[in-house]
């Protein structure tokens, strides 16, 4: 068999990332999240002190640290090693101190070229070389998968979500509720951070040859089922 590579990108919110996890495993290929990768080297420049509006350091920075990323979609993990030591971070990269701050070093052209070359190799290798038990292949999911990172993938997929859909998502997932509190709370989160990110990458809009899967209207099995549709008609 041939490997897969299916690219799929989106607002925050939109469930790409919930959704993509579960079509990797329905597919039996590994699992790639980029927005992980950022949020690891956000979290070790803020531990080191970095100043995220030098771009110059955050770079170099960035360039030391190196990141394990385990693309199993029933367990994603992303650790980083700092000074020899790996530290797991699964749990610390969803940090609201983390997420306040990812966009500022996303926009460093310079960390952004060093990742996608990272993004590149693992994806290269989830299909040379995938895990046992697993088929060769990966759904990689962020911002830039289907423009910048691997546009020449098998299947490139935009997922969407109307504003309000994503938000009530969102403030659900986070917070329990979506009352007007919640829905607040979670705004700057998504719709705030949104509009900084699409100074950095086109996500909004579907690129020449990418698919557009519009959830607003469907659940997350169905959702999951429309991704995996696109799939099936693509191979
Ligand atoms: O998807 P997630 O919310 O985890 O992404 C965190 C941040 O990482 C985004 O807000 C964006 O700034 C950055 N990102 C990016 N390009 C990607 C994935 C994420 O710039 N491919």
């Amino acid at each position: 068999t041939t490997a897969l590579v299916v690219a799929v990108d989106g607002p925050s919110g939109s469930g790409k990332s919930s959704v993509s996890r579960a079509a990797a495993r329905a597919l039996g290929v590994a699992f790639l999240d980029t927005g992980a990768m950022y949020r690891a080297l956000t979290w070790a420049a803020l531990r080191a002190g970095v100043d995220l509006a030098d771009a110059d350091a955050v770079a170099r920075h960035a360039r030391t640290v190196a990141l394990v990323m385990g693309t199993d979609p029933a367990a994603p993990t992303v650790a980083a090693v700092v000074d020899g030591v790996e530290t797991d971070l699964t749990e610390a990269v969803r940090s609201p101190e983390v997420t306040a701050n990812v966009s500022a070093l996303a926009a460093v052209p310079a960390v952004r070229s060093d990742l996608v070359l990272r993004q590149r190799a693992l994806i290269e290798s989830a299909c040379l070389a995938p895990a046992p038990g697993r088929e060769p292949g990966v759904v990689a999911e962020g911002r830039d998968i289907t423009t910048v990172v691997a546009p020449r993938a098998d299947v490139r997929i935009l997922l969407t979500a109307d504003e309000s859909v994503r938000l009530a998502r969102r403030a659900h997932q986070d917070l329990g509720a979506a009352d007007a509190a919640a829905l607040e709370a979670t705004r700057r989160g998504i719709v705030e951070r949104d509009r900084v990110d699409s100074r950095t990458t086109s996500f909004t809009a579907a690129a020449d040859g990418v698919v557009t899967v519009d959830s607003t209207h469907l659940d997350f099995d169905g959702t999951v089922a429309a991704v995996l549709e696109v799939v099936a008609q693509a191979t």
